[in-house]
């Protein structure tokens, strides 16, 4: 009877053993399902570790200069006017001598004679048949006009029959402009006021400013010395 009192009893304990142990196996699935329930879930909505993510966020636009990036941005034509020469022109101007010629009565070319063309009207050189687009250009060549041309003459007139890429560099451009400019143009050359100069201006009206303010607080303290002792 007692025996079997404490078999039963041992087999009850092995039992309830069981289950707890059950139990707790029950809540170890479930809380390792819920786990990767969450990271399948967290996955597809935040995508951490999507493959397709670029390495750099966001794109770089070219041409646009980052704000307060320390890039100077490109200098003007009247800046790079006054950088070059005449002389720095004319070797320049070996790159258009095999199309143009510039001395005045000079023949045309497979491009026009390009003598006083500074200032001359777009399209115009007589006895040159030009593409329509030139021709119907209009304007004048003046100094960002000639920029604009040279750095890129396809993308400046479309059409345009001169099979030439264009000359990258700022200072090129403007030295071959002011060579051309020497022979039969003579534009003026543009104003050009250098940043330093500028900034200096600034400054010195800065420093007067403050210099004003505190002149006028030694006055009101004055003032207000002259007031008290009056007062006494
Ligand atoms: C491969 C030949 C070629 C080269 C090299 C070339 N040009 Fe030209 N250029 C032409 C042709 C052709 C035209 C006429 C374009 C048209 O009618 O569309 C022209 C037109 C021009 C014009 C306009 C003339 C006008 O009457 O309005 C200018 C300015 C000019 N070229 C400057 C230059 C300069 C400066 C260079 C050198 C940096 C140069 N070209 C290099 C062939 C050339």
């Amino acid at each position: 009877m007692t025996d079997q009192h404490d078999t039963d009893a041992s087999t009850q304990g092995q039992e309830a053993g069981g289950d707890l142990f059950n139990t707790a196996a029950g809540w170890v699935l479930f809380a390792a399902g819920l786990g990767l329930g969450f990271s399948i879930l967290s996955g597809k909505y935040f995508h951490g570790d999507d493959p397709q993510r670029p390495e750099q966020l966001g794109y770089v636009i070219e041409g646009v200069e980052e704000a307060g990036g320390d890039k100077p941005a490109e200098m003007t034509v009247a800046e790079a006017l006054t950088l070059v020469s005449v002389e720095d022109g004319a070797k320049v101007f070996a790159k258009c001598s095999a199309c143009h010629s510039i001395e005045a009565g000079g023949a045309n070319g497979v491009g026009p004679n390009l003598h006083a063309i500074m200032g001359a009207n777009v399209g115009a050189k007589p006895g040159f048949s030009y593409s329509s687009g030139m021709a119907n250009h209009g304007g004048q060549w003046g100094w960002d006009e000639m920029d604009a041309w040279l750095k890129r003459p396809a993308t400046y007139i479309e059409g345009t029959k001169m099979s030439f890429a264009g000359l990258s560099k700022i200072e090129d451009r403007a030295a071959v402009a002011l060579y051309m400019n020497s022979e039969g143009s003579g534009l003026s050359l543009p104003e050009f006021t250098p940043v330093e100069e500028v900034a200096s201006e600034e400054a010195s009206a800065d420093t007067a400013a403050v210099e004003e303010a505190e002149t006028s607080q030694d006055d009101a303290e004055a003032t207000s010395q002259a007031t008290a002792e009056a007062e006494a």
